[in-house]
C-alpha cells in the first residue's frame, strides 16, 4: 500500500511526457524533447519576434507576460536600444555621402521609436491584451510619453548633420497636435515634416502607407533617404527602400 503512491507518480509522469507534444510550463520540454526554462521559452519567443520569423502575432503569449515586463523595463533592452542607435552613428559617419543640397533626408517612425509606449502596455499587461485602439488613442492624445533617449540623441546627431528628419508615422490626422506637444515637450525639435495617417491610408496596410511615402518623397521631393529607424518592420520593409534600415526591439505587439 506505501508503495503505491510512488508508482503511481512514477507513472503519471511518463505518461504526460508521452502525451504532451507542446511545451508547457509543467513539463519544461520543447517539442523534441529539450529540457528548457519559462525564460528559454519565452526569449526565443522574443528573439524570433525581432528575427521575424513570428509574425502578426495578437497578443504576448500569457506565460511570456511576466518575461516581457522584465525586458522593457530592464537595462537590456536601454542597452539593446543603445547599440541600435549607435549603428545608425556608425553608418552615418563611415558610409554616407551626403550632397548637402538640402535633400538628404533620414526617416523615424514614431511609436517606441522616438516616444516610448511603454507607460501606456504597462496598464495593458506589456501586449499580453488584444489591442483597444480607443484606450491607446485616448493614451497618445495625452502626450505623455516619454522619450527613449538615445532614439533623442541620434535625432539631434541627424538634424546637427544636416540632414531632413521625416516623421512617417501611423498615428492618425487627429492626434496631431497632442503628437507635435508630446514630441516637443520631451526634447524634439526642428523635423522637416511630420506625416501621418489620413483616411484613404487607413485602408491600407502601414507597411504599404510607409513605402507609399516613401515613394513621394523620392519621386516628388528628389530626397535621398539615408536610413529608416523603426520598430516595427512594417516601417522599413516595401518598396522603395531606405539605404538602409535601423530596427529597434518590440517585443509587445505587432504592426503589418
Ligand atoms: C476600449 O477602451 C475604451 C476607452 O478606454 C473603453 O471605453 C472600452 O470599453 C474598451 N473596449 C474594450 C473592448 O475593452
Amino acid at each position: 500500500m506505501g508503495r503505491n503512491p510512488i508508482i503511481l507518480l512514477c507513472c503519471m509522469s511518463l505518461l504526460s511526457s508521452v502525451t504532451v507534444a507542446d511545451w508547457n510550463i509543467l513539463n519544461q520540454k520543447t517539442k523534441n524533447g529539450l529540457k528548457i526554462t519559462l525564460k528559454n521559452y519565452c526569449e526565443s519567443w522574443r528573439m524570433n519576434v525581432e528575427l521575424h520569423n513570428i509574425r502578426e502575432f495578437k497578443v504576448v503569449p500569457e506565460e511570456c507576460i511576466g518575461y516581457i515586463k522584465k525586458y522593457v523595463t530592464s537595462t537590456q533592452y536601454d542597452v539593446d536600444s543603445e547599440l541600435a542607435m549607435e549603428e545608425c552613428t556608425v553608418y552615418l559617419s563611415t558610409s554616407c555621402d551626403f550632397k548637402k543640397d538640402g535633400r538628404d533626408a533620414w526617416i523615424f517612425d514614431i511609436d517606441d521609436t522616438l516616444l516610448s509606449n511603454v507607460p501606456y502596455y504597462k496598464k495593458h499587461n506589456y501586449g499580453g491584451e488584444n489591442l483597444n485602439l480607443t484606450s491607446l488613442e485616448e493614451w497618445m492624445s495625452q502626450g505623455k510619453a516619454p522619450a527613449l533617449e538615445h532614439s533623442l540623441r541620434l535625432f539631434n546627431e541627424i538634424k546637427a548633420r544636416g540632414l531632413q528628419i521625416i516623421l512617417v508615422s501611423s498615428r492618425k490626422e487627429h492626434i496631431r497636435s497632442a503628437t507635435i506637444n508630446n514630441l516637443v515637450n520631451v526634447g524634439y525639435h526642428g523635423w522637416t515634416s511630420l506625416i501621418l495617417r489620413g483616411p484613404e491610408d487607413e485602408l491600407k496596410s502601414v507597411q504599404a502607407y510607409k513605402a507609399n511615402v516613401r515613394n513621394q518623397l523620392i519621386k516628388n521631393s528628389g530626397y535621398r533617404i539615408w536610413g529608416v529607424v523603426g520598430d516595427q518592420y512594417s516601417s522599413i520593409e516595401g518598396l522603395p527602400a531606405a539605404k538602409r534600415t535601423f530596427k529597434l526591439p518590440n517585443p509587445m505587439y505587432y504592426v503589418s
